[in-house]
């Protein structure tokens, strides 16, 4: 292993050397240009030595945490993809480095280094890891190329790094600490202004009634309280279901001046027992959250307090392909979302409505149908 350090120090400070020595400098729109190129070759190398890196850390060690070298055989994440991620990332970084300040020396060097990367592969690593394991090692070989310029590589390494188990235990609905602080914040942050908008059209569509009375299951902030109130006026009623501390703290803050909006500081997963109180039953991006059988003890809940050709409405995430989603959906879900968001995508949710008693069925949708308003009336 030592040695392998030490190949990598001596490539990389002959290269250090030819940049130093060297003084021909491109300049002007160039300059420009090979910097962005180099910007993009750098992250990309960093990204697939840091991902290669990690996943060998979690999946290429008998016992996890043991020691630096891996003593495992994997294919899992980015090695999937090729077998030689980090030392793509280790020869493909000085050329991006060396685009970057423009120097030409270093940029001509820096394909020697890739040369080094090829051969230590071909000639030290390979060999190494045929003996280490053998036929399942040459099998991989076979359907797996040694190195692949691929961003969808990167990504789905990402992916398999985020991956954990769809239990209710690894859900992230109940949103605590500096994410529940800031959630509108955010919200409007990370979509760039969009999602005041778009909350504020999804509670006109769902053409909530005068003197309405509405419970708000996983009620956040209140804001979609506030919103629900310009439509119900002073006659109707609100009532938020909410148990994050914070969130329950900026509920009773941000609708203090409302006589009609009320916090009820219970979890939709225990029993309700106002039975048959409520006209509308408004449940936002909280669904997606639970496992089916806390989806159905939610849906059973709401049916509860309907009354009689009471409303249920859901917004949330449609049902759509993640796999053939635009990047911002796929990246969303699989990156930033819980892992039962997906299975929830997956999931017919009309027909577990069905079987809790819900029926005619009415839907809008938006953002090119991957989110929708999903209405079900109490029969
Ligand atoms: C993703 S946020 C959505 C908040 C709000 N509905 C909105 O659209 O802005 C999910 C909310 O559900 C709440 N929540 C999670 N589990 C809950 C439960 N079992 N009972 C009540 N609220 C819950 C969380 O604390 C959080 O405020």
């Amino acid at each position: 292993m030592k040695i392998k350090v030490l190949f990598w120090v001596v490539v990389y400070f002959a290269l250090f050397v030819v940049a130093l020595l060297n003084n021909l400098e491109v300049s002007g729109i160039y300059k420009f240009i090979l910097a962005l190129l180099g910007l993009f070759i750098t992250l990309y190398a960093l990204a697939l030595a840091s991902i290669a890196g990690r996943t060998l850390k979690r999946y290429a060690h008998k016992e996890p945490g043991s020691g630096f070298v891996p003593d495992k055989f994997t294919r899992f994440g980015i090695y999937s993809c090729m077998r030689h991620p980090m030392h793509l990332g280790i020869g493909l970084l000085p050329l991006g480095v060396a685009l970057l300040f423009g120097n030409l020396g270093a940029v001509l060097a820096s394909g020697w280094v890739l040369a080094a990367a090829f051969w230590f592969v071909l000639a030290i690593e390979e060999p190494e890891t045929i003996e280490s394991y053998g036929s399942s090692y040459i099998e991989y070989m076979q359907q797996v190329p040694a190195f692949r310029f691929s961003l969808k590589c990167i990504e789905n390494g990402l992916y398999a790094l985020k991956q954990k188990e769809a239990t209710q235990e690894n859900s992230k609905v109940e949103v605590s600490g500096f994410e529940a602080k800031y959630y509108d914040r955010l919200m409007d942050i990370i979509t760039v202004g969009w999602y005041p908008k778009f909350i504020k059209g999804a509670i006109t569509d769902i053409s909530l009634n005068k003197n309405a009375k509405v419970a708000d299951f996983g009620a956040g902030t209140g804001r979609n309280a506030i919103l629900m109130h310009s439509f119900i006026g002073s006659h109707g009623e609100i009532v938020g279901f909410e148990i994050g501390k914070e969130m329950q703290e900026q509920f009773i803050e941000n609708t203090k001046g409302y006589k009609n909006i009320k916090l009820v500081k219970k979890s939709i997963l225990e029993p309700l027992n106002e039975e048959e109180k409520y006209d509308f039953v408004f449940i936002s991006f909280v669904l997606h959250g639970f496992t089916k059988e806390n989806r159905e003890k939610i849906i059973q809940n709401a049916y509860r307090i309907l009354k009689k050709g009471g409303t249920f409405v859901i917004l949330d995430y449609n049902e759509f392909n993640v796999d053939s989603a635009p990047f911002i959906f796929r990246f969303g879900i699989r990156f930033l979302e819980c892992p039962l968001a997906e299975e929830f995508i997956k999931s017919d949710l009309e027909e577990l409505l069905k079987q809790k008693g819900f029926g005619d069925f009415r839907m809008k949708s938006y953002l090119k149908g991957h989110i929708r308003l999903l209405k079900a009336i109490k029969s």
